[in-house]
């Protein structure tokens, strides 16, 4: 199984894979954004705890062996800043986008710079030939980074693979961009 860097950088911007230790950082930075998270991301409620968080990092090291889904924390200028990751769960050839920002780094290019160093190296990846991002249509903080990568709209359809986030229309709109 070919995986992606466990480090990346674009810029002031840096994707390091989240290690064993990462619980109780990863559970400061979702609480410090939760209000902010909440309305657009199911898993972000008032109940994500100490063991929500130990039970992410756990999860991600089976998820990186078995290629399901790499997942990195972000930082700018040494920060952490949020999260994004590539996960396989679009057609095989492909691997998608998530990405969240502490609202303390929003506003700056920070998600665009991690979906770029994600692209490359997701397009770097053997068996590889497109990367999509999708996103509820309702949220326009999001759909901007894929417009600003060069992604193509492909489609626009309900979404039935997640629970909706309280924001949410339940409408996603897809973008792709294929090597
Ligand atoms: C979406 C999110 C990741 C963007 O992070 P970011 O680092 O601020 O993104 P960028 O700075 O790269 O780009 C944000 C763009 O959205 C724009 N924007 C911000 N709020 C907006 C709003 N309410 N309506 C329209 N555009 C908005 C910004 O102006 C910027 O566009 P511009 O560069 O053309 O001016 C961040 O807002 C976030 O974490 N939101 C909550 C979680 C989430 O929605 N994740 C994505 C789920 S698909």
């Amino acid at each position: 199984m070919d995986t992606p860097p466990e480090h990346l950088r674009n810029g002031d911007v840096e994707l390091r894979r989240w290690q064993a230790g990462d619980a109780e950082l990863c559970l400061r930075l979702v609480s410090e954004s939760i209000d902010h998270l909440s309305p657009w991301m199911p898993w972000a409620t008032s109940g994500y705890d100490l063991a929500t968080a130990e039970d992410f990092v756990q999860r991600g090291v089976a998820d990186w062996t078995a290629g399901t889904a790499f997942n990195y924390l972000i930082l700018t200028a040494g920060q952490p800043a949020g999260g994004a990751g590539l996960h396989a769960r679009i057609d095989p050839g492909g691997l998608e986008i998530g990405y969240w920002v502490h609202p303390a780094h929003t506003g700056r290019g920070v998600a665009t710079a991690a979906a770029g160093a994600l692209t490359e190296a997701a397009l770097a990846l053997p068996g590889i030939n497109h990367v999509e991002i999708h996103h509820d249509e309702l949220n326009l903080a999001s759909e901007r980074v894929p417009v600003k990568l060069g992604y193509t709209h492909v489609d626009t359809r309900p979404e039935t693979r997640f629970d909706h986030a309280p924001g949410d229309s339940g409408v996603s709109k897809v973008w792709r961009i294929t090597r």
